[in-house]
């Protein structure tokens, strides 16, 4: 595998970044808003996405791991690290680098739902189109893409690739 052609570059991902920002500002505006990153690869969304956003916010991550195949997700997931704080009352954005087949976050959902927030939404920076499992309710889009492999911007390939600035297709060598 190689790293193919660029699908997102850097200044489209800024660019669109500060348009969701602009309406998450707006949207939650007098609330009291957690942004909830899912690591590791929504690290560079979450950096990036809250600057753009207009409002005293807090942040918080969880971790979570799926178990199956290294490059799709089963939809069982294991918490590795859970929310520092409590969510009762706080109007929660989970904020994701991709939606693949859905399942993590439907998993996420249900999981942060029973906490009672004030209100639960969704931004990803890329949604895959047509593989969903389960139905994906995103409030805010970035992109949406092709089901291709593709790394960068916190997407990775065994673990590499998460720090290139844009996202890529990753493509086979070939014999
Ligand atoms: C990726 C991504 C989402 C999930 C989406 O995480 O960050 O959390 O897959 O896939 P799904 O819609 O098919 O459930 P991954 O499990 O690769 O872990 P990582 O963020 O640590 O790379």
């Amino acid at each position: 595998m190689k790293i193919g052609r660029v699908l997102i570059s850097t200044e489209d991902i800024d660019r669109r970044l500060a348009e969701m920002g602009a309406e998450i500002t707006e949207d939650y505006r007098g609330k009291d808003l957690l942004l909830v990153a899912v690591l590791k690869g929504a690290f560079m969304v979450m950096a990036d996405l809250s600057r753009q956003i207009d409002l005293p916010l807090d942040i918080d991550f969880m971790a979570v791991s799926s178990y199956g195949a290294a490059t799709q997700t089963s939809g069982v997931v294991r918490i590795l690290k859970d929310l520092d704080a409590e969510i009762a009352g706080r109007h929660v954005l989970i904020v994701e680098d991709i939606v693949d087949s859905g399942l993590t976050l439907e998993y996420l959902r249900k999981n942060l739902e029973v906490r009672e927030p004030a209100s639960l939404e969704v931004a990803a920076l890329l949604v895959k189109t047509g593989i969903q499992q389960v139905p994906v309710a995103c409030r805010y889009v970035g992109f949406e893409i092709p089901p291709d492999f593709v790394i960068g911007y916190g997407l990775d390939l065994v673990g590499k690739y998460r720090n290139l600035p844009y996202v890529a297709v990753m493509e086979d060598e070939g014999f």
